[in-house]
């Protein structure tokens, strides 16, 4: 057995990040440290014009620019077939904008330069006529019939209607709604938001004129899908294609997509012949790449006198902005949505959905979420809470009377999906202990007859991650499964190489800690590789807390199956049938003579040295995972707010946030990543806002308008833990990552309006800026 010194540090134990050694010291190797010989630089020309017919280029004086090797154009592209290319919702997006431009920021010609400061120079020297158009900047206006159309460029195309979609049974949700005691509603918008990873979008691409071989260093959350894309869009070979992605700033969802200017780069370097480097500058990625969220949502709830919940209705508009971008599983329209009932057992469900184009950036990313289950999330949380308070239940009761229990997992939900386990009892009577539920409400009445305002706020819930099994979830037709390849070396060091692609989540230690779990490897002998097209197994990417519950599993299993055969080396070296042979921690050893036996490091040197006739050399493997169903991660947050009278800020006093993402490979890493999406969900609710003129012009394009919370703002957050393990995960593990950034704006907001409903305040929306809050007293005092 392994002594207490010697204890593998596999799953469950905090490991330090292996990461961390080179971010520290200033050694991480991102995108824009790839320096190649020879390099040229490519900024891009963008629109200042939400809507605009374009009537000519003249590239002659940028192109005379000293410096200037090139200038590229929509008409170049076009030369190419590359003035268009397709979007992961499978919907066409220009590459440089020839006929019209449709959303301020759009790319519209691409100067190459021997430096950047040259490159960006020569745009202000193109001269572009544009002959502005009427601008469609809500998906209600894009709708109506007189409105202009957009997408001019789709043939037959006579509307801005991108798609309607529907999900559960509506005659059962109308019969629910006819016999109900009570029906609630909400109308909300869940804002346009932005990632805004601290490294912007980026690529080096280098084609390599005699091998016809690209290289292309990329800022991608999915490298082999990208790659894949590529060899579809330029028609190259896909082994002539390599697609790197070095050391990642931070993706959250805005790294998945195909940009324009890694087309650009990569055609440039084409062309040319040398190697181009694009970096975006911050307000082009804040103005141009995958935004999140933009949903304008109506819900209703029936409901019987007694609280018990009957049916759901929800319709929404999606603005999908200028190209339908979603990256979205391809038969879902707004993605997992629909699981919009939550952690309640709703017996009747209906969902319709309906996507605009308007002249805004494209995008509708996974930003730390799966699949726009955070916009799901918010409705219901925030459809039960006032329901709570028009039933005048407490809103914790109206919850708990509705859980889904237990004993009723694997549970069916009325859009068709089967929850694989769950205690939402567990998770929230923690959450009420730890914030201290009862005396908090003593307070708020005491606090009330003071004139003071406070709120407290829960949202419990569920998350669905880990997409997905294949017979539901592609990307482009691509089913969404994901591989690891594993291989023992003679000393027993070992080396990993997963499809996902880490930009911050710590995969080089969990994963590893996954490998020592499975095998008795210390993590710090097992070498994780990743992001890297050519030396990495295909996968989908990282993106919506996918990569614990694929990749993980495809690690788990991969390792078991070197155990298997690392069995029959130990049986050889033990000299006993393989079936005498146990395993514990790294070792093998004889049935009933645990001295007996070989370590996982003498058996890996046996595999290249001493292995039986007829077996084949080596202790390697490759696993893909086909998930059998997704995961659902749960939780309960509880936020104390205090709302000022007097100017409509609102102060947080507490944050309590109680998850269940199963089995955790490492806690600290979790918890990680929980205060991230805290941090995200707080800054949601609070003071981001991204938003637009009549005209189409962006308001919030740098950080000075977009205002991310720092760790002055951020509020302090005291997190617990149930564990429910997945039943049919290999290592029992949901993913985490993202259900902070899900479970939070819902209960930030809720706090603000238990603060104020006595007022007669029933919705504000997000951003809850004072201004807001204050104006939605105001309005409440009028009415009253
Ligand atoms: O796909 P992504 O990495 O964003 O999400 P994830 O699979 O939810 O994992 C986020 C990080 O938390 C990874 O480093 C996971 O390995 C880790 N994690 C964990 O340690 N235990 C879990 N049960 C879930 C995630």
């Amino acid at each position: 057995m392994a002594t207490e010194a010697e204890e593998i540090r596999g799953i469950g134990h905090s490991v330090r990040r292996k990461e961390d050694d080179r971010f520290i010291q200033g050694k991480g190797n991102y995108v824009d440290d790839v320096k190649l010989p020879n390099m040229l630089y490519l900024a891009l020309l963008r629109s200042p014009y939400a809507h605009a017919t374009i009537n000519g280029i003249d590239t002659s004086k940028a192109a005379a620019l000293p410096g200037v090797v090139a200038v590229v154009t929509g008409e170049l592209m076009a030369q190419h077939n590359l003035a268009w290319m397709p979007t992961l919702s499978g919907d066409t997006q220009a590459v440089l904008a020839t006929d019209k431009v449709r959303f301020q920021g759009q790319e519209v010609a691409g100067v190459v330069a021997e430096d950047p400061y040259v490159a960006k120079d020569a745009l202000e020297l193109i001269d572009v006529e544009y002959d502005p158009l009427p601008a469609v900047v809500t998906p209600q206006r894009a709708l109506e019939d007189d409105a202009p159309i957009i997408r001019t460029d789709k043939e037959g195309t006579d509307s801005n209607h991108i798609y309607h979609w529907e999900s559960g049974d509506k005659d059962a949700t109308d019969k629910a709604f006819s016999e109900a005691d009570v029906v609630v509603s909400l109308d909300t918008h869940y804002p346009r938001s932005h990632p805004a990873p601290v490294e912007t979008c980026g690529c080096v691409a280098d084609v390599n004129p005699a091998t016809g071989q690209a290289t292309i260093y990329m800022t991608s959350q999915a490298p082999h899908a990208i790659r894949t894309v590529f060899a579809l869009v330029a028609g190259l070979p896909e082994d002539r294609i390599r697609i790197i992605s070095p050391d990642i700033g931070g993706g959250f969802g805005n790294k998945v997509p195909v940009y324009p200017g890694y087309v650009v780069a990569t055609a440039a370097s084409l062309l040319i012949g040398r190697p181009v480097k694009w970096i975006e500058e911050r307000y082009e990625n804040l103005i141009s790449t995958g935004f999140a969220r933009d949903f304008h949502m109506h819900g209703e709830m029936a409901l019987g006198r007694d609280g018990t919940m009957k049916g759901l209705r929800v319709s929404l508009l999606a603005d999908e902005g200028a190209f339908h971008a979603d990256a979205q599983p391809s038969k879902l329209k707004v993605g997992l949505f629909h699981v919009v009932t939550g952690s309640y057992d709703l017996p009747a469900a209906h969902v319709s959905a309906d996507g605009a184009y308007t002249n805004k950036a494209p995008g509708g990313v996974a930003y730390r979420c799966s699949f726009r289950v955070t916009e799901a999330s918010y409705m219901i949380e925030r459809l039960v809470q006032n329901a709570a308070y028009e039933l005048e239940m407490d809103p914790a009761e109206l919850r708990r009377k509705n859980f889904i229990e237990k004993d009723q997992f694997p549970y069916k939900s009325a859009t068709g999906f089967e929850y694989d386990s769950g205690d939402y009892h567990g998770a929230m009577d923690l959450a009420l202990e730890t914030v201290g539920y009862e005396q908090l409400r003593k307070e708020q009445v005491a606090a009330r007859a003071e004139g003071r305002l406070l709120g407290i706020g829960l949202a419990s819930f569920t998350e669905i991650v880990g997409a997905g099994p294949s017979h539901d979830y592609d990307i482009l037709g691509l089913k969404m499964n994901d591989g690891a390849e594993l291989r023992v070396h003679p000393t027993g060091k070992a080396i990993l190489k997963i499809s996902s692609k880490t930009q911050g989540q710590g995969h080089e230690t969990t994963f590893a800690q996954i490998v020592a779990e499975e095998l008795g490897i210390q993590p710090e002998d097992i070498k994780v590789m990743h992001g890297d097209t050519d030396n990495t197994p295909y996968g989908l990417g990282t993106y919506a807390s996918r990569s614990t519950p694929t990749v993980g599993a495809a690690t788990a299993l991969v390792a078991r199956k070197l155990r298997e055969k690392g069995r029959k080396l130990a049986a050889h070296l033990l000299e006993v049938s393989e079936e005498d042979v146990e395993f514990e921690k790294g070792r093998y050893f004889v049935k009933g003579a645990p001295d007996k036996a070989k370590t996982i490091q003498d058996v890996a040197f046996a595999a290249y040295t001493n292995f039986p006739a007829g077996m084949e050399a080596g202790l390697e493997g490759v696993t893909y995972y086909d998930p059998p169903n997704l995961t659902f991660p749960f939780g309960t947050y509880a936020v104390v707010v205090e709302v000022d009278p007097d100017t409509g800020d609102w102060k947080v006093e507490r944050v309590v946030a109680v998850d269940d993402c199963g089995v955790r490979i490492n806690p600290m890493i979790v918890e990680g990543q929980i205060h991230g999406g805290l941090c995200e969900g707080f800054g949601t609710a609070k003071m981001e806002l991204i938003t637009f003129d009549e005209d189409g012009n962006c308001i919030g394009a740098s950080f000075t308008d977009y205002l991310l919370p720092t760790a002055w703002e951020t509020p302090k957050f005291e997190l617990g833990a149930t564990v429910t393990p997945s039943p049919h995960h290999p290592i029992g593990a949901k993913g985490v990552g993202e259900s902070a950034t899900v479970g939070s704006p819902a209960a930030f907001v809720n706090a603000v309006i238990d603060a104020l409903w006595h007022l007669g305040v029933r919705n504000i929306d997000m951003p809850l800026t004072s201004g807001r809050v204050w104006d939605a007293i105001q309005a409440a005092k009028a009415r009253a």
